[in-house]
């Protein structure tokens, strides 16, 4: 069986520090070839919008020396009922990779069980690995080390609060995650990340002031993603105006605290200009740390 990427648990803490090490190596030499997908194709399917995480495994797949063959729902006969089984199988026996981003997480799961290349979840309505993957390295890079950090996650729990919770866990970090009770994390992805044995702590609050206070990172996402029902938006708006991080908010947190954000930002929303353009912000950095992630990544799946 090939080892697969569909939530960050599926890595041990090891894997997880040598992807964010191996990055850190990806970024510091750009010029590195490499011809491990040299004459090889990775297939890349997308049923929801991207900038970051598109572009950035179509530079890396080129990178490494093969061809990206990116396909949205219209350009596969899976879009016409062909299975998820059946579409698998195919792909598995003309690319070395398949890098998904849909809707359900049953879909990959299944895809995953009937391929025989490496699936990379680039983001389902309940993980987005890749980008916690991102902000590790991104936290290495501004603090040196990760072990004992606390990260804070205030907004609507999704699929990015899943990923980080799993990511942090296993880095020995702190997290905490202020949402309000309407729009919880999952209750299920906190209890198995308390279960993978970090030394950090792991907390679930509405209290976003009490959260953020001492962190070393603050970190928010859009309040309503891809997968929510648009129509949930003007109630989500009103519910979550509290949790918007503001300059107020930030100075709760510690003086060296950065700002965090997997981008696209609702700027306005779920965080202010003046914070997302502050000196604490690191989201940039975050984006461009999904190129080096997704070489890492493709390097440990195809490399196995
Ligand atoms: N952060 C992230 O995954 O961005 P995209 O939706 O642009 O890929
Ligand atoms: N939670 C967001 C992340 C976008 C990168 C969404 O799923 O839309």
């Amino acid at each position: 069986m090939p080892k697969h990427l569909l939530r960050v648990s599926d890595l041990s803490a090891a894997e997880l520090s040598r992807l964010v090490e191996a990055s850190i190596a990806f970024k510091a030499a750009p010029g590195r070839a490499s011809e491990l997908l040299r004459g090889s194709s990775v297939t890349m399917y997308f049923s929801k919008p991207s900038t970051r995480t598109r572009i950035s495994f179509q530079t890396a797949v080129h990178r490494l020396g093969g061809l990206p063959i990116l396909c949205g729902p219209n350009e596969l006969q899976l879009g016409r009922g062909e299975t998820i089984e059946d579409s698998a199988r195919v792909i598995s026996r003309m690319s070395r990779a398949f890098v998904i981003r849909t809707f359900a997480d049953s879909d990959v799961e299944a895809f995953a069980r009937a391929a025989t290349i490496p699936v990379i979840n680039a983001l389902t309505d309940g993980h987005h690995p890749c980008q916690a993957v991102a902000d590790l390295m991104t936290l290495r890079e501004r603090f040196g080390s990760l072990e004992g950090r606390t990260l804070t996650y205030v907004g609507a729990g999704n699929n990015v609060t899943h990923s980080l919770v799993e990511a942090c866990a296993l880095a020995g970090m702190n997290v905490r995650v202020a949402t309000p009770s309407s729009l919880p994390a999952s209750a299920e992805v906190i209890a198995q990340a308390k279960g993978l044995g970090g030394s950090g702590e792991i907390v679930v609050t509405n209290d976003v002031r009490a959260a953020v206070a001492g962190s070393d990172c603050v970190y928010t996402d859009t309040w309503l993603s891809m997968g929510d029902p648009p129509e949930e938006r003007e109630e989500r708006l009103r519910v979550l105006d509290a949790y918007r991080v503001t300059s107020a908010l930030m100075a709760l947190a510690k003086p060296t605290a950065v700002f965090m954000h997997c981008l696209p930002a609702h700027r306005g929303e779920e965080v202010t200009d003046e914070v997302a353009d502050s000196r604490a912000s690191v989201i940039f950095d975050q984006a461009e740390n999904r190129l080096h992630t997704s070489l890492a990544i493709l390097e440990l799946l195809v490399g196995q």
